[in-house]
């Protein structure tokens, strides 16, 4: 068995809480919480936050979980530790069952019964939230966010940054572009352009009422 590691947890709301407790059931150390936006000595679970990016300073190479659930926020967060020399640390759920073909980049984080299937390769700083499901030869590009529940089907691909809402999926070969949010519940039957934001069953771009 590796011994545990000492990692930073970046974002102490929500996703950042979640991410903690599955550092823990790994075995691994919670150093404590970085956040930008709450002051230090904020209590969070069992630990506290130390303060903003300057609170890493004196921590040079530190390993850092990304605990942000937005896409570009948590992209930008990543940049600026690489860019300071810190690393990323990949989380695993104990429950998460990963293909040993498949290659998850640093930074991820599958939580609880995730599935991710044979030769998929998942991007950096993706979020595999809980029970979503990767299927076989699946892309899935760098701070990309697959919500609870939600399916890939074989081959399909999904672009960096883009939200995979709450029980959504993507059929077989379904490819799905860059900054796209799909809305929970939906569909994907066919290539979807970037930037948009698609719901239902077929997946359609969203219409707003005036
Ligand atoms: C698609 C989504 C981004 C749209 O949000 P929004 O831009 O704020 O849109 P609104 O809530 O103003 O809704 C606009 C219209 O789309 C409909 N709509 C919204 N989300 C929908 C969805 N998922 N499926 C079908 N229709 C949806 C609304 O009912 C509304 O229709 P109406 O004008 O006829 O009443 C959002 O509803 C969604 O599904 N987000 C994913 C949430 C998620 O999975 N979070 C996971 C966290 S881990």
């Amino acid at each position: 068995m590796s011994p545990p590691r000492k990692v930073y947890v970046y974002g102490a709301q929500g996703h950042g809480k979640v991410v903690a407790e599955l550092l823990t059931a790994a075995g691994d150390e919670v150093v404590g919480f970085i956040d930008d936006g709450l002051p230090a000595g904020t209590p969070t679970l069992h630990s506290q936050v130390l303060g903003g990016f300057a609170a890493l300073r004196d921590s040079p190479g530190a390993l850092v979980a990304l605990g942000i659930g937005a896409n570009q926020v948590r992209e930008r967060i990543a940049i600026r530790l690489l860019e300071a020399g810190h690393q990323l640390a990949t989380v695993l759920a104990p429950s998460a069952i990963i293909s040993p073909s498949a290659s998850i980049g640093a930074g991820t984080v599958a939580m609880a019964g995730v599935v991710v299937n044979a030769e998929a390769r998942v991007g950096r700083g993706v979020i595999l939230n809980t029970g979503s499901i990767v299927e076989h030869e699946c892309v899935v590009s760098d701070f990309a966010h697959l919500s609870p529940g939600a399916v890939l089907g074989g081959q399909a691909r999904v672009g960096r940054r883009t939200h995979i809402g709450l029980n959504a999926s993507v059929i077989h070969l379904g490819s799905v572009g860059d900054d796209v949010t799909v809305g929970a519940g939906a569909c994907v039957v066919r290539p979807i352009d970037s930037g948009q934001t698609v719901v239902g069953v077929p997946a359609r771009p969203i219409v707003k009422r005036t």
